[in-house]
């Protein structure tokens, strides 16, 4: 049942579009909107109503880095990988933050960053809202470690 009620908004967001001038990345951002990503389903109606193909339709969606392809976790680090941060360990971080997002089962969201205003206590991160500074390849294991809710 949930399978049908989010096609049926698949095909409500495809029709509010159907008649402009290039509709597929209008849809796919209202897709984005009301899902948090574009579902891999969603690719094969939206291709159908627009008459592309899926490969097109998917082209699209990885060509934009905008668009996620997967459920946005319940976490979010960002890391900045600007000069002043990468000069000063920021590199590692990345390296190992981003490796550890890399298992699906990780519930942080990875992401680069160029500059978050907090060069002074470089290398910086966020996490969710809070940004914190002097981190290291450590620290920032144990953020996502215990990043559990
Ligand atoms: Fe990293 Fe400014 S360069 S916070």
């Amino acid at each position: 049942a949930e399978e049908t009620a989010k096609s049926r908004q698949v095909e409500a967001i495809c029709e509010r579009h159907a008649n402009r001038e290039g509709p597929l990345l209008p849809i796919l951002h209202d897709l984005q909107a009301a899902f948090g990503y574009v579902p891999g389903e969603a690719i094969g109606e939206v291709a159908r109503y627009l008459n592309l193909s899926r490969a097109e339709v998917y082209g699209v969606v990885t060509f934009y880095h905008d668009f996620r392809r997967t459920p946005p976790r319940p976490h979010s680090l960002k890391v900045c990988r600007a000069e002043a941060c990468q000069a000063v360990g920021g590199r590692e971080v990345w390296a190992t933050a981003s490796s550890l997002a890399a298992d699906p089962a990780c519930r942080v969201d990875v992401e680069a960053v160029y500059c978050l205003g907090n060069c002074p206590c470089a290398p910086s991160v966020q996490f969710d809202e809070r940004t914190l500074g002097r981190l290291t390849p450590d620290r920032v294991s144990s953020l996502i470690a215990g990043a559990v809710g």
